[in-house]
């Protein structure tokens, strides 16, 4: 029998709430979903901010770049109606707010920490990010992805032993090289990279596969089979029934 991989909510459970949201997240932890997985930006005060886009535009009434905006007037958003009327006055949250949120007793939820830093620098974000995780003492739980090597390298830097993940899109060849070369933990990729030659090295070179996006739970099989760790979803509970 296979080892079934974990599941985690891409998101938060975005398939059926706004993403990147505290309804998207509520809903991974009542699912009983393994982790999560969210994406995260800077604000011009440097609030850290949980949001995939670098622009406020798709996902809320406003427009306008995240980096040129405070926190308060991002909070102000409603980032919910674009998805569904119901969903009208949920708002973007703040990082710190997420981690209150993942400590309060029950939860016990992984949490996969996205710096989207690839598109535009933050600096200084990746010590706001690890001081924020140690302060809630989530250090163990946590797992930090980028698609920025860069950036991952000096999280290493800053901390020997979070872990970190390298996030790679299609099915580049020397993913493994740089993988090593950051001081990355595991590598988080497509399902075309998991099954390929190259996902097989990276895993026996002992780098655990985290494969996003998979939304059709009939592909479980076969990524269990390839000793995939984790597998992230818009939509959890149709992995988990
Ligand atoms: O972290 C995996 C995945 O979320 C990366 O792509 O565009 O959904 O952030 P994206
Ligand atoms: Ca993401």
């Amino acid at each position: 029998m296979n080892k079934k991989g974990k599941i985690f909510a891409h998101r938060g459970v975005s398939g059926r709430y706004p993403e990147n949201t505290m309804a998207a997240f509520q809903a991974a932890l009542e699912a009983g979903a393994d982790g999560i997985e969210l994406d995260v930006q800077m604000a011009k005060d440097g609030k850290l901010v949980i949001i995939h886009d670098e622009t406020v535009d798709r996902t809320t009434g406003g427009t306008g770049y995240i980096k040129d905006m405070t926190f308060e007037e991002i909070e102000q958003l409603d980032a919910g109606s674009w998805f569904a009327a119901a969903n009208a006055g949920e708002t973007i949250p703040d990082l710190e707010k997420f981690l209150q949120w993942a400590v309060i007793e029950g939860n016990e939820l992984l949490i996969n920490i996205e710096l989207k830093n690839d598109m535009i620098e933050y600096p200084g974000m990746e010590e706001k990010v690890i001081d924020l995780i140690l302060k809630y003492g989530l250090e163990l739980r946590v797992i930090i992805s980028s698609f920025n090597a860069e950036s991952l390298r000096r999280v290493r830097d800053l901390h020997e032993t979070l872990q970190t993940g390298y996030l790679i899109e299609g099915v580049p060849e020397n993913t493994l090289e740089i993988a090593k070369k950051i001081g990355a933990n595991s590598i988080h990729c497509e399902e075309g990279f998991a099954l390929s030659e190259f996902g097989r090295a990276a895993k026996e070179a002992g780098f655990p596969l985290r494969v996003y996006t998979v939304n059709d739970e009939t592909r479980s099989g076969t990524l269990n089979k390839a000793g995939v760790e984790v597998i992230m979803t818009d939509f959890p509970e149709r992995f988990l029934k």
